[in-house]
């Protein structure tokens, strides 16, 4: 499978050619949720707030890895823990990401003189859907098809609002199956299934809204992010990745939140690097750098 071969080649490090989009980036916005998030709570002016203080990831996270490989970037982290793609239609308190956006647009977009961002020059990340899933999932009727569907029709109302400000290279990464994490594991079988064809409902959405969406306007770029499928590779063949466990979790790691990488404790397997997760819901920093690197190599592959 092609998606397959641009994975190893990620987890191998090897990226034949930096196409031009990276060549170019100076920039990347970061919109999500906890898996994204370093600790900007979503009110005020995000610019104040970029020091990565509160990560899900026990260690750097996909997104400042991201910017960490991509050399000369400035990453603007927008991403609030626990924030869904509209509040309104899957109810989480923290900043959605209309919200997000707004806060773009009214402290980052309009002054060059803080940052110099240009259509050419910027990645904007866009990654919900977690909060949405797990949010919804256990009320909604057969995999939720109808809400998720109403969702991801706000997701790409908010993705044209970045569109409108003159965002065009976007990256969407789905929904990895966390299903297989503890957080689903919990549940038992029967819910967890339910969450599992969730995850897959939402996910389907996504990659079809993307491309109707995409199609639809002139001078884009986009890429969706397959996470679900880097995920599913990874604790299919944990070992071969060097991970210790595909699912299990260390209650030492599990409880802390930094961004820095932890101190190994002796009463886990390993360092937080032996493990795909650092608690039951949040990937860990390792999982974290085979994902940057994924969306490195896939974004090398646009020309
Ligand atoms: C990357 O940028 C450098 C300097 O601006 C340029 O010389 C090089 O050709 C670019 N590479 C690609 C693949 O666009
Ligand atoms: C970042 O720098 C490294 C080392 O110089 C280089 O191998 C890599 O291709 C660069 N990445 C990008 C995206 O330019
Ligand atoms: C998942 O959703 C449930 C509500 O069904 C909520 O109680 C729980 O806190 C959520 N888990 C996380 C990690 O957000
Ligand atoms: C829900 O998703 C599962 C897994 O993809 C699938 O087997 C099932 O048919 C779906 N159910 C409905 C009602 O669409």
């Amino acid at each position: 499978m092609h998606l397959r071969g641009l994975l190893l080649l990620a987890a191998l490090g090897i990226s034949s050619s930096i196409a031009s989009v990276l060549n170019d980036t100076k920039f990347i916005f970061a919109f999500g949720d906890s898996y994204t998030s370093e600790g900007w709570g979503g009110t005020g002016d995000p610019l104040l707030s970029q020091n990565p203080t509160s990560c899900s990831s026990a260690g750097p996270n996909w997104a400042r890895q991201f910017n960490t490989l991509t050399n000369n970037t400035r990453l603007v982290n927008l991403a609030v823990s626990g924030a869904t793609s509209n509040k309104d239609i899957v109810f989480a308190s923290p900043p959605d990401f209309r919200s997000q956006v707004t806060s773009f647009i009214n402290f980052v977009a309009p002054f060059p003189d803080k940052v110099a961002w240009t259509k050419d020059n910027a990645i904007f990340t866009v990654s919900f859907g977690t909060n949405d899933v797990n949010n919804s999932y256990k009320n909604t009727v057969g995999n939720g098809t109808s809400l998720y569907s109403q969702d991801l029709d706000s997701y790409f109302a908010t993705v044209d609002k970045l569109y409108t400000a003159g965002a065009r290279r976007f990256l969407f990464n789905n929904v990895v199956p966390f299903d297989r994490a503890q957080i689903g594991i919990s549940q038992g079988t029967t819910l967890q299934a339910k969450l599992k064809g969730s995850i897959l409902d939402f996910n389907a959405q996504l990659a079809t809204k993307a491309e109707t969406y995409c199609a639809s306007k002139a001078g884009i770029t986009c890429a969706v992010f397959d996470t679900h499928a880097l995920f599913t590779n990874i604790m299919d063949d944990f070992r071969n990745f060097g991970f210790a466990t595909p699912d299990g979790v260390c209650s030492a790691y599990a409880s802390r939140g930094g961004c820095t990488v932890l101190p190994a404790d002796s009463s886990c397997l390993g360092p937080v690097s032996v493990y795909v997760w650092k608690d039951g819901l949040h990937p860990a920093w390792a999982a974290d750098t085979l994902w940057a690197k994924g969306v490195i190599a896939q974004i090398s592959a646009i020309n």
